[in-house]
């Protein structure tokens, strides 16, 4: 495709999303209305597979759980690009005064994932419309269970990635504090790695006025808890962050019985990744030495959930050259720092180059300000147009390249 017709089709994909916008508002709101918790996406996915059926997209249902996938084939061989959206919502009761907030007592995306996923229907319908002209095969992955951050991992077991096999992949994430019309992306790390820790704290009971004849396992965890908060301040490079957060504990049984046993549960967050390898001993170090001095037995359990995503430095280019394109220099912002949050999309770009990039859904002016998994989260739904336009012409442009 040379120049000339790369414009033709860049205006085809404006037109084709300009006529669509009331469409996607309604694909939007019926997936807000309806959401379901990860795991259970059966009507999101069965309403995505219909969508892509009726628009004449290949389709396999039932991929790593809920996970649907579409294939549009081009009408010439060439490479293939995956573009993935995530569709589960999250234990939130939705606090929205608009008539389409969510019609499901206490579960509410509230992570914008009914965003993603209109916005990945409407590339896949806007690039159905042009692919007498695409040089190549686009997939579109449609993911389960982000939020427990398994669905990517199931998608790959079940052969997501193969058949055909894309060469990249591209996602896009809602980003309030960003204004709708703009779009951030960064090469390089992209999110932080998250990890879980289990500690129990096991010592002896008895009574409350008589502490030198038990070993109190509430006083040895709040030693822990404390002494763990040391480790990012103390123990690991200023330069590299790095957070310990410990989310629940749980133990005794009555204010005047000294409690034996204690369960606690946290998160870790790191970007080195030599620091997220060093991090269980250092954890450990700490516990096992209070539950030492203390006369205390502990059990301790890090589990490495989700690596950090790593975004490919040519997709991410190819990411903010389109982005130029579609919506202007101005409006692309390079993103200095990365997040400490997660995105278990990092497993895809484990696999394959890719990038993912933070779509703005904000605007102040409109009221649109609260911040992801917020009871009153909404997005400028503007910010679907964009999006879809954006991603259809990354798909083409990437195929051509
Ligand atoms: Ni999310």
């Amino acid at each position: 495709m040379d120049e000339l017709n790369k414009k033709i089709v860049l205006e085809e994909i404006n037109n084709k999303v300009s006529k669509m916008k009331d469409r996607l508002v309604k694909f939007r709101r019926e997936i807000h209305m309806n959401p379901e918790l990860s795991g259970n996406e059966k009507d999101t996915a069965a309403f995505i597979a219909g969508i892509l059926e009726a628009n004449d997209i290949e389709v396999k249902r039932g991929v790593g759980g809920h996970g649907v996938v579409g294939i549009l084939r081009g009408r010439l061989e060439g490479k293939t690009i995956a573009l993935r959206a995530d569709m589960d919502a999250l234990p939130i009761q939705d606090k929205k005064d608009v008539d389409y907030a969510s019609k499901v007592p206490g579960v509410m995306h509230a992570c914008g994932h009914d965003v993603h996923t209109t916005v990945l229907l409407g590339a896949a319908i806007t690039l159905g419309s042009v692919r007498e002209r695409l040089k190549g095969s686009v997939k579109f992955i449609f993911q389960p269970a982000e939020e427990i951050t398994t669905g990517a991992e199931s998608m790959i077991k079940e052969g997501v990635l193969e058949d055909p096999v894309p060469s990249a992949i591209v996602a896009l994430h809602c980003f309030p504090e960003l204004q709708v019309g703009t779009v951030g992306h960064r090469p390089g790390m992209m999110t932080a790695a998250a990890d879980r820790i289990k500690i129990v704290v096991n010592g002896r009971s008895g009574h409350a006025s008589r502490p030198h004849q038990t070993v109190d396992a509430v006083l040895v965890s709040s030693m822990m808890i404390n002494a763990l908060h040391h480790i990012v301040s103390r123990r690991t490079d200023p330069l590299q962050p790095s957070v310990i957060s410990i989310g629940t504990i749980k133990g005794g049984t009555a204010e005047n019985i000294v409690a034996d046993h204690v369960e606690m549960e946290g998160t870790v967050r790191t970007l080195d990744l030599k620091l997220r390898e060093r991090m269980p001993t250092l954890i450990e170090d700490v516990v096992k030495g209070i539950a030492g001095a203390m006369g205390a037995k502990y059990k301790f359990s890090y589990s490495f959930d989700c690596p950090s995503v790593s975004n490919d430095k040519e997709v991410d280019n190819l990411v903010s050259q389109c982005a130029s394109q579609v919506i202007g220099d101005d409006k692309v912002i390079l993103l200095n720092e990365p997040m400490m949050g997660s995105e278990d999309f990092a497993l895809f770009t484990e696999k394959i180059p890719g990038a993912l990039f933070r779509l703005g859904t904000g605007n102040a002016d409109n009221g649109i300000t609260s911040s992801l998994h917020n009871s009153s989260f909404d997005v400028d739904e503007e910010s679907l147009f964009v999006g879809t336009e954006l991603m259809a012409w990354i798909a083409v442009n990437y195929l051509e390249s």
